[in-house]
């Protein structure tokens, strides 16, 4: 049976970071809500377009577009063993209609790691942020620099600051985190999948109390 694990927690807090790790030990896809909607944007697909409206300001985009993209991303081969989601669900309503989803592709959630840090820790994050333009790595230029400044290490593309990174929308999205997603701590508390991990930590010991919840 194939594996999901849902990836909970605020903007910065290093999501991505960390699926990418976890996905590459385990085998399993990468599905980041937020990256897909970049590809779209970078695309200008009608799809990109009207998320860009929603992104821009720091709000979540619409449920019903939300759920048709990742719907459609599950459908790939490489999906088949599992994956891990970054940043999906984010509202009740996309929890819901995961389940509906997984059951077609005979998956459901695993595991839901909860990944927390006080809120000056994820700004700082997300302030020093620099991510590539060609494929999305991304770096900080404090705790995960690039060798040189301004240039992705793997594709030697530019690297720049996400638009929904200044600081006005970074309060933004930390409110609607607040409103909107922290609902999903209860559902998944409640179905006895969530398991809390402290983000504040360096990426490596993440990585390590990560590795191990999910082996649990
Ligand atoms: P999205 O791209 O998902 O943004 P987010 O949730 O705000 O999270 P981030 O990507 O900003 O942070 P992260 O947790 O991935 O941290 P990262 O690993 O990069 O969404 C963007 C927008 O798209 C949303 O606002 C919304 O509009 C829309 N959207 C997306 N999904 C949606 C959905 N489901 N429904 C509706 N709308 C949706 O790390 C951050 C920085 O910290 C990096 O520089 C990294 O190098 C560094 N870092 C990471 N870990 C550590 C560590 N342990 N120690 C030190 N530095 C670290
Ligand atoms: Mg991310």
């Amino acid at each position: 049976m194939a594996t999901f694990i849902v990836l909970l927690g605020p903007p910065g807090v290093g999501k991505g970071t960390q699926a990418k790790i976890l996905a590459n030990a385990k085998k399993l896809a990468h599905i980041s809500s937020g990256d897909l909607f970049r590809e779209h944007i970078k695309n200008q697909t009608e799809l990109g377009k009207h998320a860009k409206l929603f992104i821009d300001r720091g709000e979540l985009v619409p449920d019903d577009v939300t759920i048709g993209m990742i719907r459609e991303r599950l459908s790939y081969a490489d999906c088949k063993p599992g994956a891990i989601l970054d940043g999906f669900p984010r509202t009740p309503i996309q929890a819901v209609a995961l389940e509906k989803m997984l059951a077609e592709f005979d998956g459901q959630v695993n595991i839901v790691p909860y990944i927390t840090a006080p809120e000056s820790v994820v700004v700082g994050r997300i302030s020093g942020r620099w991510t590539c333009r060609l494929n999305g790595h991304v770096y900080h230029q404090m705790f995960n620099p690039p060798k040189q400044v301004g240039v992705c290490d793997i594709d030697s593309s530019e690297l720049y600051q996400r638009d929904d990174d200044k600081v006005e929308t970074v309060t933004i999205r930390i409110r609607v985190y607040l409103e909107q997603t922290i609902p999903l701590v209860e559902y998944y508390r409640k179905s006895g999948k969530l398991v809390e991990l402290n983000g504040a930590q360096a990426v490596e010991q993440v990585s390590k109390d990560l590795c191990q919840v999910v082996k649990n």
